[in-house]
């Protein structure tokens, strides 16, 4: 199995990162922000305190970002994740919304490195770990 993304797409989502805050937890904060806003039915799915869940997040990112050169790698860690995952019965259009709230909150938080084709290759990193979660 090869990686999904080229080497100038990993590059890509590398230097994007480059400029969020250590720990990433404003991104985690403004992703379920964003989430909840778009999609209130979500917000009961969630605990109340998302402490936790906004590390969990933000830790998944950063694990996304370090690994993204060899992102196939990580595929039995996301197929346990999907199996997390697999109570919420989330469909296509649910990780369509995540996917789209991360992505509005990447934009936000990296104005130096954002470019159209930046925001192409988290979608399909994204999208290739949503698949995998989906297929368990
Ligand atoms: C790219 C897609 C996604 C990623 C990377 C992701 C990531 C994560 C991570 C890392 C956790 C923590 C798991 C743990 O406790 O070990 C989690 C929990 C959770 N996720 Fe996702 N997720 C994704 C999509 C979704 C979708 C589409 C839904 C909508 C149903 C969803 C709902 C939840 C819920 C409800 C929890 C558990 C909250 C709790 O009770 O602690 N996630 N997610």
């Amino acid at each position: 199995m090869e990686n999904p993304l080229t080497r100038h797409e990993a590059e890509l989502i590398q230097h994007s990162f480059n400029r969020i805050e250590p720990g990433s937890i404003g991104i985690a904060h403004l992703f379920y922000q964003t989430l909840f806003e778009r999609h209130p039915d979500m917000v009961a799915l969630f605990p109340d305190d998302m402490t936790r869940q906004k590390k969990k997040i933000a830790d998944t990112l950063n694990i996304v970002v370090n690994g993204c050169m060899f992102i196939h790698k990580l595929k039995h860690s996301l197929e346990e994740l999907g199996r997390v995952h697999k109570p919420f019965k989330a469909t296509q259009k649910d990780y369509d919304a995540v996917i789209d709230a991360l992505i509005y909150s990447l934009e936000k938080q990296c104005i130096e490195h954002w470019s159209e084709e930046t925001a192409l290759a988290w979608r399909k990193v994204l999208q290739y770990i949503s698949n995998i979660m989906m297929s368990v």
